[in-house]
């Protein structure tokens, strides 16, 4: 049911604490892998010792152990996590989840983490039906927090009411349904492009782009979190190669649109990859030089011809068609103009147009405003963080093939 998972498992100081080797045990069961975190007061009812021999693996407890840090890493732990499971929760850190505060491993991770997270609270009857900690909790789901329980029943301090932790099955199974819900792309192929090409002048020189990669790579990461199996095809970036995800990378132009080609069939193709349109018809090959004896010191004239456009290849009708080929429209002005322009010319189903004018700060940084061009309209989407505009792009193709799923009729 969790087959492959990496849950990383934050254990509060609540009494219920203790049925966490339970837990990861059943977790385990279920086929996923699992890393624990403990707070300081989650160690005053199990040990890190009893967590890690049932996970076998470390326990991480302190942010400021420079062993932790040097070993893993917060950032880390978290991003080689596909889940941030929370059990128990105690109202304390569901008050500091809602309102940002970090003041120790656990809740730095919380609030660095761009992962699904998932709580199962534990605590008091009055505690849990206490204003504070409701709007705390609606806070929470309001950020797409995931409640699991809290049951009711007797509680460890002899009162009776809702506060209990769910049993270790019941979070198993509520943790199954989640990636069930969150899988509506499994069994799908996606390619993505992303980064710059790299087009060779001779063999020290080139001409290339500021794209960093960054929004095709987190496209890639969002919808293997819903399931995908992705083929990312990558200039060269500077970022880590995301796990779960088939990369190749690749320098030039024709590279990508080999590798592409390569990857097909699909049945989703998100081109983010800022292309060189042209690159050097004949790469020298050996390093041109000076020549102060010829008329024009030796610099040499560069003719371009035009590279084969990847995006326009895959929109063309035919049996390898991706079902939906979905490409980037990076402009500096008047952009819907153009993206509307661009949906014609290359036959896409789908354009994120984007603004990339210098002032926007769009190329090489962390935010993006996209907007979704179909056919049959337009979607406004607003500025924010490149992952999150990925994971809106993917939770919307995850909707184009649910209704693909029960209708013929498909609408952007
Ligand atoms: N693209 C591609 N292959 C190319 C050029 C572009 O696959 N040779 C894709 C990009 O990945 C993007 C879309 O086409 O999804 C639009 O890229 P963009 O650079 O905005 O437009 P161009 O087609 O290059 O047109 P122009 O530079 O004139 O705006």
């Amino acid at each position: 049911m969790l087959n492959g998972k990496r849950v990383l498992l934050i254990v509060t100081g609540g009494i219920a604490a203790y049925k966490t080797p339970e837990l990861v045990r059943q977790l385990i069961k279920a086929g996923a892998s699992v890393r624990c975190v403990m707070t300081k007061g989650a160690e005053q009812f199990v040990t890190p010792l009893t967590l890690s021999s049932v996970s076998g693996d470390k326990v991480y407890t302190d942010i400021f152990s420079l062993t932790d840090e040097h070993e893993m890493g917060h950032i880390n732990l978290s991003r080689e996590a596909d889940v941030l499971l929370v059990a128990p929760a105690t109202a304390n850190t569901l008050a500091k989840m809602a309102h940002g505060i970090a003041d120790d491993l656990a809740t730095t991770l919380l609030l660095a983490t761009d992962k699904p997270v998932l709580v199962a609270p534990a605590m008091n009857v009055r505690m849990w039906e206490h204003d504070a900690t409701q709007d705390n909790v609606e806070l929470l789901k309001a950020r797409h927090v995931t409640m699991i329980g809290p049951d009711e029943g007797d509680m460890a301090c002899g009162e009776w009411g809702e506060g209990r932790m769910s049993e270790p099955a019941d979070i198993v199974a509520s943790l199954g349904a989640f990636f069930d819900a969150h899988a509506p792309l499994k069994g799908r192929k996606a390619i993505v492009t992303s980064g710059p090409t790299v087009e060779p002048i001779d063999p020290v020189r080139f001409i290339a782009n500021r794209s960093s990669g960054k929004q095709g790579h987190a496209i890639a990461e969002a919808l293997r979190d819903m399931g995908a199996d992705v083929t990312l095809v990558s200039g060269p970036v500077n970022l880590p190669a995301p796990s779960g995800v088939n990369l190749i990378n690749i320098e030039t132009a024709r590279d990508m649109k080999a590798a592409v080609d390569a990857a097909l069939p699909a049945d989703i193709a998100v081109c983010a990859a800022a292309v060189a349109d042209w690159r050097v018809d004949s790469e020298a090959d050996q390093k041109l030089k000076k020549d102060n004896s010829k008329d024009n010191g030796g610099i040499p004239t560069l003719t371009m011809v035009e590279n084969p456009d990847i995006l326009a290849g895959l929109s063309q009708p035919g049996p390898n068609r991706p079902a939906l080929v979905v490409g980037f429209a990076a402009e500096t002005e008047t952009v819907i103009e153009h993206a509307r322009a661009k949906l014609a010319k290359k036959g896409c189903d789908w354009i994120c147009a984007n603004d990339v004018s210098p002032e926007t700060g769009t190329f090489g940084g962390d935010a993006n405003t996209v907007h979704l061009v179909s056919r049959t309209g337009i979607e406004n989407w607003p500025n924010q963080s490149k992952r999150a505009v990925a994971r809106q792009l993917a939770e919307r193709i995850g909707n184009y093939f649910t209704d693909l799923n029960t209708s013929d009729q498909v609408e952007c």
